[in-house]
């Protein structure tokens, strides 16, 4: 199983790509935990990336490119992955395409997490990380609007959108998602 998980900052793609996770026994590939570990460690990426991730920015697409990349090499992926994060832009679409091209892979499907925005908002402040500030989750917010939300109508054209209501309990979001997803699970 190969699915990207979509939807706004905060609308519970990380909480849910674990759980999803854990059931298939595949990994999560979250950008944003992987920019954050290397923020962490201090590393040339960590460095480079630190600032633009505390004002809210996404990171430029050819260096995303290579993270994703070299992550999808390793070997725990080559039965099927959750891609939580990424793509966030059309190039990324792309360069996601080509990826998956040398590698003879193709993707099932494209979970997308409906939520208000209001509720997004109350989750990330509620949430309380580093990077969660008002100010910050706001910009989030217009980010997801501008360069994110366009891949919507992208992987819908490709008809591989599964939109699932996010404004539920964990629980019955994992439930949702299970039902749509393009591959039956036990
Ligand atoms: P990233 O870490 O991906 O942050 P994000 O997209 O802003 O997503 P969040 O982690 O805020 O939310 P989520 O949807 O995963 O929700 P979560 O499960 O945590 O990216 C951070 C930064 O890294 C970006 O701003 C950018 O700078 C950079 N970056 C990352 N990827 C990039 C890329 N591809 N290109 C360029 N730059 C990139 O849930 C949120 C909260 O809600 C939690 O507290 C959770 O417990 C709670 N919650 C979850 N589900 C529910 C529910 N059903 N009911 C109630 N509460 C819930």
């Amino acid at each position: 199983m190969r699915v990207i998980f979509l939807g706004a900052p905060g609308s519970g793609k990380g909480t849910q790509a674990a759980l999803l996770a854990q059931r298939l026994g595949i990994p999560a590939i979250s950008t944003g935990d992987m920019l954050r570990e290397a923020v962490d460690a201090g590393t040339e990426l960590g460095r480079r990336v630190g600032e633009i991730m505390a004002a809210g920015e996404l990171v430029d697409d050819p260096t995303i490119a290579q993270v994703v990349r070299a992550r999808l090499d390793r070997s725990d992926a080559a039965s099927g992955f959750i891609l939580d994060g990424y793509p966030r832009t059309r190039e990324q679409a792309g360069d996601l395409e080509v990826v998956l091209d040398d590698l003879n892979e193709q993707l099932d499907g494209v979970v997308l997490i409906e939520v208000p925005v209001e509720e997004v908002v109350r989750r990330s402040i509620a949430r309380g990380r580093e990077d969660d500030t008002e100010e910050v989750i706001r910009r989030r917010q217009e980010v997801y609007r501008e360069q994110t939300e366009p891949l919507i109508g992208y992987y819908r054209k490709l008809g591989l959108l599964r939109p699932v209501d996010g404004d539920q309990s964990v629980e019955d979001v994992h439930q949702a998602i299970v039902s749509a997803l393009p591959v039956e699970v036990e």
